[in-house]
Formats: structure tokens, C-alpha cells, sequence
């Protein structure tokens, strides 16, 4: 990373630290002299998105776990203390609940980003491994972060999910009974999981600098799919940028504060707003909306255990998809088939998450099945196919055609080579 860096060390103290740790130079090759495509788009604002979300969470949770008390007799009151009795203890909540929300927003964006322009294909393969484990971790710490409270959904949720474990052949029992600290979602449960969850986003951020180390030794992608040959190709990270991402950040703010401000609730359920009691079991469970495409697909599999596979496998198969796609041409832009595919896969995403809210019976079930199996379809045979049956449209000999020539990401002369040739 270091590599890119322009640096020369002026003063003596620059020069003293230079040599003996070349922490300056590192900062400036990866986030200053960084040579960057001069064709990104918006979309790829969304992991510097992203990392501030992180920070974001990282600092609101620190100062709620200061007036946050992880027992199963006091954490419902803690809560209502911070929101009533801590300065501003409403607001930070509120930004860590909707941050949450936010953060999952951004990330579902930054992964279909990925999908559309073939990020994950070669040579970014570990960065995009790398964001599937982030996008694990990510689920676990909101899952344990959920428990927090002690609402209802809390715990119903909690015991919902921690039993999926009993279905694993033999030992499945054992794991949830581990899991629990004994034998049901106690207190010994929701104090793991607190400690959990605040070790989760260390390890993140940990992940991320891999992500970030990744993608900065192959290069970013960019619209167009090709990789950048010239100067000419590329513009330093700062100033251009620094102020691009800067930009769509407050943007994002502005709708984040509009959900902790405004309808700070709106993505929550109220059910959590009551203390958990192991004997009333609400109507219906239902988990977080980040969290309903997969539960949807758990419940679509009548069997237990094959329900908790293809939840798995629906993550899983997201490390195998570099080698799953066929195609030579990397960005979605010049492939027509793919495109309206990868909008058919979106939407069919989409009607996961309504039906991962819906109650299991009737129609819902036979429709979770059918986008259930068109979910793993996508990956296991369309994707593959699509690489032999298609034909790309003619893909810009560098960036600075595509840009010059052809406006974003359209070739030069696309208008005389119609798709269809
Ligand atoms: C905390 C979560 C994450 C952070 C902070 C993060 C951060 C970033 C940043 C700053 C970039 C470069 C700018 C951009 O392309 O948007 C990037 C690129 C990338 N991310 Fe993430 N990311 C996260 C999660 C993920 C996840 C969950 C995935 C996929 C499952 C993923 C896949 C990728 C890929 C493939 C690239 C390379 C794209 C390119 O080279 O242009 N990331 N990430």
C-alpha cells in the first residue's frame, strides 16, 4: 500500500520516524496518493459508508454499555434508564438501534454493488471473501446486540435461533445447551452474548483493514470492469475522493438522522418494548428486516435441519460465487442477459424479506419455497450458464475511452454495435 505513496519526508522528526516506522508514508499510499479509476460512481461511495457506520456503532455502543447492566433482572430497566434518565441516553440508543439498520442498509447495497459490477471475480476474490466474513460477524453482533434489551423479541428471538443448533446430528443438543450456559436463553446467555457483542466489532474492524489491504493491492474495480493500463486511467485518492465519499456520508446522515429523529421506531418491533417472560410466547417471532430473506429461507425447508442448512448455504454460497461465474466480461454493464437477471435475483431477494415477515403457512410457504430454490438457482445455474450462452457487448479498450468517448460506462461507438449482434 505503502507502495503508492509520493512521500518524502521533510523534517528531521519525519525523517526520524520514517525510517524506523513508515506509518506517514502508509496513510498517504493508501488514502491520499492512492491511484484510484477516475470513473467511479456513487455506488462505490458506500464503503467509506460503511466504515463510518462502524466507527459510528463502535462509539455509540461504548457509551451505552457505560449505563447498560447485563443481567437478565436489571437489563429491561437499564434500557428505560438510558433512554429516560441519561443525558441524552434516548439519543444514543436511538442512533445504535437505526445504526444498526443503517449499517445493513449500506452493506446490502455495498455487496449487490459487487454483484452487478463483478467485484468478487479475479483478481478481487479475497476481497470478496473478506466481506462475506464481515457480513458473518456483522449478523452475529446484531443478532447478540438484539438480546440486549430483554424484550420479548429478545428473547423469543434469541430462543428461536439458539434451538436451530439441536437439529445439528448427535450433538446438536450439547451445543445448545453450551451456548445457553444451561438449559434455556437465561442469564447466563444474555451475558455471553453482551461480552460478545462488544468484542464483535474489534474483530470487524480487524477484517476490515484486510478488506481495505485487499482490494488495495489488486486495485478497485470500477463501472466499466476494466482495469485501469495508464496515468490517465486513474486519479489520486485525495482530494478526489476524500470529498466524493465525504459527500455521500452526509448524505447518508441525513437519512440515518431522519430515522433516529424522526421515526426512531419505524424499523423496530414493539413487542420489544415489553420485558421478556419465558411464559408468554408472543403470536408471531420475527426477527430484524435484515435478517427475513434468510429467515424466510430456514422456514421454506419443512425439514429442521435442512431448513438450518439452507440458511447457512445461502451465505455460504456467497464464497464460492467467484468461481460459480463463467463469464469473461466483469461488469454488468456490458452484459444484457446478465443484467436482467441480476434485476430478477434482486426482486426475488426482495420478496424473501416479505415473506420472511409473513406467518409460515399457505401460499407463503409454497412461495418462500419457489424463491428459495430461484435463490440458489441464480448461483448454480445461471450464473454458470450465462458465461457460455451470452454474448457481451463490446467492452471499452481502457477507462479513459469509456469515459471520453462514451460517456460512463457505454464503449466507444457503442451506438453502432447494437446488443443483439
Ligand atoms: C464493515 C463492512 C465493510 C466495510 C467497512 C467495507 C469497506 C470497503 C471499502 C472502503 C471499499 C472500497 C470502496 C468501495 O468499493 O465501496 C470496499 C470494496 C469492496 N468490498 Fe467492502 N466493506 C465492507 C463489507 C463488505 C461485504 C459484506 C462485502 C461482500 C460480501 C464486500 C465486498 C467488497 C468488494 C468485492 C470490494 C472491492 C470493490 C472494488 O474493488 O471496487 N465488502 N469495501
Amino acid at each position: 500500500m505503502a507502495g503508492h505513496s509520493n512521500y518524502v519526508p521533510q523534517s528531521a522528526a519525519a525523517k526520524w520516524l520514517e525510517s524506523r516506522l513508515p506509518v506517514i508514508s502508509l496513510v498517504r499510499g493508501s488514502f491520499v496518493d492512492f491511484p484510484t479509476p477516475k470513473n467511479l460512481n456513487y455506488w462505490w461511495a458506500f464503503g467509506g459508508i460503511l466504515f463510518f457506520m462502524l466507527i459510528a456503532q463502535i462509539i455509540t455502543g461504548i457509551v451505552l454499555a457505560m449505563h447498560y447492566t447485563p443481567s437478565a433482572g436489571a437489563a429491561f430497566d437499564s434500557v428505560e434508564h438510558i433512554m429516560r434518565d441519561v443525558n441524552f441516553g434516548w439519543m444514543l440508543r436511538y442512533l445504535h438501534t437505526n445504526g444498526a439498520s443503517m449499517f445493513f442498509i449500506a452493506v446490502y447495497i455495498h455487496i449487490f454493488r459487487g454483484l452487478y459490477y463483478g467485484s468478487y471475480k479475479a483478481p478481487r476474490e479475497i476481497s470478496w471473501i473478506l466481506g462475506v466474513i464481515i457480513f458473518l460477524i456483522m449478523m452475529g453482533t446484531a443478532f447478540m446486540g438484539y438480546v440486549l434489551p430483554w424484550g420479548q423479541m429478545s428473547f423469543w428471538g434469541a430462543t428461536v435461533i439458539t434451538n436451530l443448533f439441536s437439529a445439528i446430528p448427535l450433538v446438536g443438543e450439547e451445543i445448545r445447551t453450551w451456548l445457553w450456559g444451561g438449559f434455556a436463553v437465561d442469564n447466563p446467555t444474555l451475558n455471553r452474548f453482551f461480552s460478545l457483542h462488544y468484542l464483535l466489532p474489534f474483530m470487524i474492524f480487524g477484517v476490515v483493514i484486510l478488506h481495505v489491504w485487499a482490494f488495495h493491492t489488486t486495485g478497485n474495480n470500477n463501472p466499466t470492469g476494466v482495469q485501469p493500463k495508464t496515468k490517465q486511467d486513474t486519479v489520486p485518492f485525495h482530494p478526489y475522493y476524500t470529498i466524493k465519499d465525504l459527500f455521500a456520508i452526509v448524505m447518508f446522515m441525513i437519512l440515518f438522522a431522519w430515522f433516529a429523529f424522526y421515526v426512531p421506531n419505524y424499523m423496530g418491533h414493539p413487542d420489544n418494548y415489553i420485558e421478556a417472560n419465558p411464559l408468554v410466547t408472543p403470536a408471531h417471532i420475527v426477527p430484524e428486516w435484515y435478517f427475513l430473506p434468510f429467515y424466510a429461507i430456514l422456514r421454506a425447508v419443512p425439514d429442521k435441519l435442512g431448513g438450518v442448512l439452507a440458511m447457512f448455504g445461502a451465505i455460504a454460497i456467497l464464497f464460492v460465487l467467484p468461481w460459480l461465474d463463467t463469464s469473461k466480461v466483469r461488469s454488468g454493464t456490458f452484459r444484457p442477459l446478465f443484467k436482467q437477471f441480476f434485476w430478477i435475483f434482486a426482486l426475488n431477494a426482495v420478496i424473501l424479506g416479505y415473506l420472511g415477515a409473513m406467518p409460515a403457512e399457505g401460499v407463503y410457504v409454497i412461495l418462500s419455497r419457489i424463491c428459495t430454490i430461484y435463490y440458489f438457482a441464480h448461483f448454480l445455474v445461471v450464473l454458470p450458464m450465462l458465461g457460455f450462452m451470452e454474448k457481451p457487448r463490446p467492452v471499452p479498450a481502457s477507462i479513459s475511452e469509456a469515459v471520453l468517448k462514451g460517456g460512463s460506462g457505454k464503449p466507444a461507438g457503442a451506438a453502432a454495435a447494437p446488443e443483439t449482434k
